[in-house]
């Protein structure tokens, strides 16, 4: 066999490992990046409704869930959402703030896929893809990959093949079988920002399908005041994807209606007007059709006048603390990012490189750090694929 005409082999041409190639590559190493897929970046594609929500100007390591919450520090520190923005600038791509920091590109994701291809492209880069990664081993020579009917091999091999999230994009597992083969812990992978089913007694809320309204969604010691969505299946909106990524089977997920009202509100309300009802008091304040839900439910017939204080406040309560009891996710088909992965503890928060298999190198999504919604995810995929590209 002649030798290595690479110095690093990245497998997985998405948003992490575009980075780390790119960033290897103007670092004068000459870099092979690999994927399966039919195009290059499909998820960055089809991100952020086709604007690529490409990082969040809050960006904190406290944004992060990961089994060691210290891990993402030292790479997010050292390439910053600034950063990120400064090279979208340089290419000219138009972008704006939506909302709660976070930053599309004001035309479409292709520009994000362009830019980080001709990066790659000034760095040397050669980009491989359509073709199944059959085989990698490692020996004497290095990493030794099949792509195709073709073995390349390198002293250095990134793993940049994502998480399992939206299989039907070409999302796989591959990066978790690898790692362990490599002797790697996985923490269990499970789907993250993703809609959650309900059943139960909760499946008369599936009839407003439909309907959303800003609340605050609450699971385990996690809360986040953002819109929710009822569904034919159960729950959606930002805020249950949000809180989804913190949610345990068996856990409730509480929902407070009314964030913005003050305790004894609802007393309140009887003192002003008496002769209302509770759900002619709710519609003001909820869509219709959720105002006359919760009413329903709350089991408060007649006017105001006619309920006690008491039986108020305990409505207040319960519309301040509503629990559902999700009997599921609607799994990795629909969600947007995976928790969980490659064990953070196995791997250098430097580097990227794994403490025991000196080489060998995962990024973005495969690992263990998973972020909020809102270009958090995204920024974990550049940061991480800058450490182990400045590494390499
Ligand atoms: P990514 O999945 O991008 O890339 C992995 C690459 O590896 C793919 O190109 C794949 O084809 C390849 N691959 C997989 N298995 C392989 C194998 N066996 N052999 C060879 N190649 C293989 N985040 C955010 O911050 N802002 C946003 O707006 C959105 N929007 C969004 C929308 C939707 C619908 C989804 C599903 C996800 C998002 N995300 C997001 C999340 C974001 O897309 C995700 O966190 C990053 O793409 C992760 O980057 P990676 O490079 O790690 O994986």
């Amino acid at each position: 066999m002649t030798a290595a005409p690479y110095d690093a082999i990245v497998l997985g041409a998405g948003a992490a490992g575009l980075m780390c190639a790119a960033v290897a590559g103007q670092r004068g190493r000459r870099v092979l990046l690999l994927d399966h897929a039919d195009a290059i970046g499909k998820k960055i594609l089809i991100s952020g409704g086709g604007r690529c929500n490409f990082t969040n100007i809050h960006t904190a390591p406290d944004r992060y869930i990961s089994a060691n919450p210290h891990f993402a520090k030292s790479a997010l520190a050292r390439y910053t959402p600034a950063d990120f923005l400064a090279l979208v600038e340089a290419h000219g791509i138009a972008w704006h703030e939506k909302t709660l920091g976070q930053l599309f590109c004001d035309g479409s994701a292709k520009q994000i896929v362009a830019m980080l291809m001709e990066e790659a492209a000034k760095g040397g880069v050669t980009i491989l893809h359509g073709q199944p990664v059959h085989e990698v081993v490692h020996g004497a020579d290095g990493f030794g990959v099949t792509f195709g009917e073709r073995r390349f091999t390198a002293p250095a091999l990134v793993v940049a093949t994502g998480g399992p999230s939206i299989p039907k994009m070409g999302a796989t597992g591959f990066a978790y079988d690898l790692a362990r083969r490599f002797g790697l812990k996985v923490v269990e992978p499970r789907p993250a920002l993703v809609p959650l089913t309900l059943g139960g007694d909760d499946l008369l809320f599936r009839e407003l399908s439909g309907v959303a309204a800003p609340v605050e969604a609450r699971a385990g010691n996690a809360a986040f005041r953002e819109a929710a969505l009822f569904t034919h299946r159960g729950l959606s909106g930002p805020a249950i994807l949000q809180v989804s990524s913190y949610w345990q089977r068996g856990d409730p997920v509480t929902i407070d209606f009314l964030p913005d009202a003050a305790p004894g509100w609802l007393v309140e309300a009887k003192r002003a007007r008496p002769r209302a009802t509770l759900a002619s008091t709710l519609a003001p304040l909820l869509p219709a059709r959720l105002a006359q839900t919760l009413a329903d439910r709350l089991a408060l017939p007649g006017e105001l006048a006619a309920q006690t204080d008491r039986k108020l406040v305990d409505a207040e309560g319960r519309l301040k603390r509503w629990a559902f009891h999700p009997n599921g996710t609607e799994g990795f088909a629909k969600a947007e990012v995976t928790v969980g992965g490659i064990a953070t503890a196995g791997l250098s928060s430097q580097t990227m490189m794994a403490k025991s298999v000196p080489g060998l190198y995962a990024v973005g999504e495969a690992v263990d750090v998973t972020g909020w919604l809102g270009g958090y995810n995204f920024q974990w995929a550049w940061a991480s694929g800058y450490a182990a590209g400045q590494a390499l």
